[in-house]
């Protein structure tokens, strides 16, 4: 993963580096933090145009996860965490080897409810990746998570969980809930 040099990993006031995430990233960080924050990235969109064949497919029956792509006017939501500056260098570690199928590190600017928030480091899928589906019909991306599994379970369970945690949040995300309507219609027909 062609990632940044440690000196251009953006810092907040206090010395810390924020992650932003926006797919198994909100609802399943599996790293320690020490603040985490509903927060949003302006100009992105959420969209499932990922193949995954290392998480929630395989090779022969990939699955589908989420990336973001450049979407001017846009806003994404998710979920920002301040890591604990002991355990970084572990932490980006184990992220860059979760997120290698076509993820690079990005910066974005955060904004928060309240306000602006730091910079803070992202993996995004782009499309120049070889895994990237780009732009999909979404009954067939439904169609895919409805029948899919991976080595970190079924595909259907990350879109669920992540509805669910941006429900709690009480964000929108027609794309991500559209999808989560179709795939219920698939429960009991293709599911796993
Ligand atoms: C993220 O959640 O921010 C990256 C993509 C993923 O792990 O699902």
């Amino acid at each position: 993963m062609p990632g940044l040099p440690e000196n251009r990993l953006p810092r907040d006031r206090a010395g810390r580096l924020w992650i932003f995430g926006y797919g198994s990233l909100v609802w399943r960080p599996a790293f320690a933090h020490e603040q985490q924050r509903p927060a949003w990235v302006r100009g992105w969109t959420r969209r499932f145009w990922q193949w995954s064949t290392d998480h929630r497919g395989v090779p022969g029956a990939p699955g589908r996860v989420a990336t973001m792509v450049e979407q001017p006017g846009e806003t994404c939501w998710g979920r920002a965490y301040a890591l604990d500056p002991a355990q970084e260098d572990d932490i980006l570690a184990a992220l860059d080897h979760r997120e290698q199928q076509g993820y690079d590190r990005r910066v974005v600017q955060l904004g928060f409810a309240d306000g602006p928030g730091p910079a803070a480091l992202v993996y995004v899928a782009t499309p120049d990746n070889p895994s990237f589906a780009g732009p999909t019909p979404l009954t067939q991306i439904a169609e895919i998570i409805a029948s899919r599994a991976g080595p970190s379970g079924p595909n259907r369970e990350y879109l669920v969980e992540l509805a669910d945690a941006l429900r709690a949040m009480d964000v929108d995300d027609p794309h991500v809930f559209a999808l989560e309507a179709l795939v219920a219609d698939h429960r009991g027909v293709a599911g796993p």
